[in-house]
């Protein structure tokens, strides 16, 4: 199968069968669409064939329009314009989805008059990730075929279906149990000299009783959407099919995907899609390196974390033993995992039976001893060099040959660590992020010594757990945390400054973040950093103010702002404003009131300047990688793209400046703008446009 000539017919049966091959996922390019275009030409001028099947080879049927095309000029035929051709047929027209029809992959088969979907297919319309809407008749058809609720809820929220989930929707007609193709064909000819049920034409769903249900559902999802434009166009589009004719829909959805496509919204999203891709590929892995397998995990230590961990591997379907040092605390920490899983059983997200053969998979061990079977241990106990030290000493005495290693440690030096074993190849970081069984992200941390199907091995865990792992090297705090603490100092010294912790969060929010640096240290507990904080001779006047008061957030019932009883919404203290006068005077600062503007360039300038050195020491491999880092680990708002591809949209020029500002201002030199930050900005240039060979040489001092 050539590029070129990704669809092929095939006259079978009576039926002129058209073949999708456009590996990895058969996405709509060009090629594709013409030859879409070409199949539906030669069903409708060959008077022998009796109806048109549409399949697909690989394991997707069609993951959409093709991404990379966006932004380009546009080369015909258009998506919509295949699909009315498909639809227009007089002939019966069924789609065979075999695996995923995502966005214009499922408006295609939208286009045809019958789907017949295998059980594992998957069904959606994701374009919302993307900052778009569905732009080749998702809005129009879908809710014409299966009411505007049920549509307008799969297209706002960009999550698929199952097949039979879609089945019980009505978007397939059926799912195939045995051959796809055949229950395919079948289907075609039994539609043969029926009317094409077209959806563009269909009526019965658009009623008044329907009308008023989607009006309630898009009440409520623009109210959880908040300032989405996606979701925004979507409703608007979906709501036109109550009173507006078809065409007329289409081309309002033309134009709402022509505006949102061109926007620097939907452009971050769509980098965050193809830096997520790019981020899981590992750069100087010698080629045929493969992963250990792993049948059988060990976590060390039974706490918030470990805890979190083992049930990443439970519900992954791997057994895992849970380690402590002693009965009771094993106890607690397994009561802890058994209580998380309730509140999904309760909540309706995970069904009572599954819960069981969840914990069934959690073992609970008193010593190391208990690790000697496992083909990788993941160490979360205290974070203190001595703590680890001694515990991968123990390991190396006890694990079994062949075994990885790791350590969840935070801050601490990884090839410190490693040092303590006889195999320091086996060892590395595997750094996942509070609530571990929730937090998508994974910072795979390669010390100098990893090897290389170590870190595969931890990379292959890291998806098979669900996660996204992202490769770094190490330093104080990795990528996120070392970046997220040029956070932390500027909030200390803004409330310092005059800011107070409700402005600080307001700004963030305004910024995008779902909660702000204030409300999340209440959250995680500002203990974790107090503790960091005394181990390693540094000080934050005010959070170390707050954690001496005995505020150590959300737990003790006051933090940065105080909470009731049972409540973990934050007020404002009056006591924390005091405490902070009194810190500021003692410091001769005079507090003003400081502009949202500038409290998020304070915020955010100074942790993508040390991205800047964190790509200059070849810490992390490419910018996309810090990208996805923050989106998965920190919750960055996707809609701007993560902090480097951020820099981009805000200016380079403009943060080099603020930042020398800003170093001015406070004196302080380290926020000084990073050489490579000051070069590409004199350059005209952004991280976007830093290659991974780039970023290598920069490391390797060229
Ligand atoms: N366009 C271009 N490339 C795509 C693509 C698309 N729609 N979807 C996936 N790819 C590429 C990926 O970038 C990756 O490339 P790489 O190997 O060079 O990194 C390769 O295909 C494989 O993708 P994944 O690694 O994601 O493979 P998985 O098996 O994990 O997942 C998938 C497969 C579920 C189909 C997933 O790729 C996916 O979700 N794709 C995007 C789906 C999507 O968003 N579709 C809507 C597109 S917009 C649209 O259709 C507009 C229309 O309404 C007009």
């Amino acid at each position: 199968m050539t590029a070129a000539n990704p669809v092929t017919t095939a006259r079978e049966d009576g039926i002129l069968v058209a073949r999708i091959a456009n590996p990895p996922v058969n996405a709509l390019s060009a090629a594709v669409r013409a030859g879409l275009l070409a199949a539906a030409r030669e069903a409708a001028a060959d008077a022998s064939v009796k109806a048109l099947v549409l399949a697909a080879e690989g394991r997707t049927f069609i993951a959409g329009a093709d991404i990379t095309e966006f932004g380009k000029p546009p080369v015909p035929p258009s998506l919509p314009e295949v699909i009315d051709a498909l639809e227009a047929l007089d002939k019966p027209v069924v789609a065979a989805i075999n695996g995923a029809a995502l966005g214009g992959g499922l408006e295609v088969a939208l286009g045809c008059h019958a789907r017949i979907a295998a059980p594992g297919a998957k069904l959606g319309l994701p374009e919302v990730k993307l900052g778009i809407l569905p732009g080749a008749g998702g809005t129009q058809r879908l809710p014409r075929l299966i009411g505007a609720a049920a549509a307008a809820r799969l297209a706002s929220e960009g999550e698929p279906v199952d097949a039979a989930k879609a089945a019980q929707l009505g978007i397939v007609d059926a799912v195939a149990e045995g051959d796809l193709l055949a229950a395919a064909k079948a289907k075609a000819l039994a539609l043969v000299g029926t009317a094409p049920r077209r959806a563009s034409a269909l009526t019965d769903k658009l009623t008044p009783a329907t009308r008023e249900e989607f009006e309630q559902a898009a009440a409520a999802i623009a109210k959880k959407a908040g300032d989405n434009p996606s979701v925004a166009a979507i409703l608007d589009c979906v709501r036109l099919t109550f009173d507006t004719p078809f065409a007329q829909g289409m081309a309002a959805e033309r134009e709402a995907f022509k505006r949102l496509v061109a926007d620097d919204r939907s452009k971050a999203m769509r980098h965050l899609f193809f830096a997520e891709r790019e981020s899981s590929r590992i750069p100087g892995q010698p080629k045929g390196t493969t992963a250990r397998p792993v049948a059988k995990a060990a976590v060390i230590g039974a706490g918030t974390m470990g805890g979190g961990i083992a049930m990443c591997f439970a519900n992954a379907g791997i057994p895992v033993t849970v380690i402590e040092t002693s009965e009771e605390g094993l106890q607690r920490g397994l009561e802890r995992v058994g209580q998380t899983y309730d509140i999904s059983v309760k909540r309706g997200s995970l069904k009572p039976e599954e819960r069981e053969r969840r914990m069934g998979r959690i073992t609970g061990k008193v010593g190391l001893e208990a690790a000697a079977d496992a083909d990788i241990v993941i160490e979360a106990a205290f974070e203190e060099m001595g703590v680890k030290k001694d515990i991968f000493g123990t390991l190396d005495r006890v694990a079994k040959p062949g075994a990885v290693l790791a350590t969840n440690t935070s801050y601490l030096n990884v090839d410190e660590i490693a040092a303590a074993t006889s195999r320091p190849g086996d060892v590395l970081g595997m750094h996942f992020f509070s609530p571990a069984n929730v937090m998508k992200l994974l910072e795979v941390v390669r010390a100098e010594k990893t090897s290389p199907d170590a870190l595969a091995t931890a990379v292959e865990i890291g998806r098979k757990l669900a996660k996204v792992p992202v490769t770094v090297g190490v330093c104080f705090g990795f990528v996120g945390n070392r970046m997220l603490s040029k956070r932390t100092a500027e909030v200390e010294r803004l409330l310092l400054e005059g800011a107070s912790p409700s402005d600080i969060d307001a700004a963030l929010a305004a910024f995008g973040f779902r909660m702000g640096a204030c409300a999340m240290g209440d959250l995680a507990g500002l203990d974790i950093g107090w503790r960091i904080r005394k181990a390693t001779g540094k000080k934050a006047p005010v959070a170390d103010a707050l954690c001496e008061a005995g505020r150590l957030g959300q737990k003790t019932g006051a933090g940065y702002y105080r909470y009731e009883k049972g409540d973990r919404t934050p007020h404002p203290d009056p006591a924390v404003t005091a405490i902070i006068e009194k810190l500021a005077a003692e410091r001769g600062i005079t507090r003003r009131a400081i502009p949202q503007q500038e409290l998020i360039e304070r915020l955010v300038f100074p942790m993508i300047n040390e991205g800047a050195r964190i790509l200059e020491e070849g810490v992390a491999y490419r910018p996309g990688d810090i990208d996805v880092i923050w989106l998965y680990g920190y919750n960055w708002p996707a809609q701007n793209g993560g902090p480097m591809f951020y820099a981009g949209l805000a200016g380079l020029p403009h943060i080099v400046e603020r930042l020398d500002r800003f170093a001015e201002q406070t004196g302080d030199e380290s926020l000084r703008p990073a050489a490579l930050l000051r070069r590409l900005a004199a350059e005209g240039r952004s991280f976007a446009d830093l290659k991974e060979s780039d970023v290598a040489a920069l490391s390797a001092g060229a």
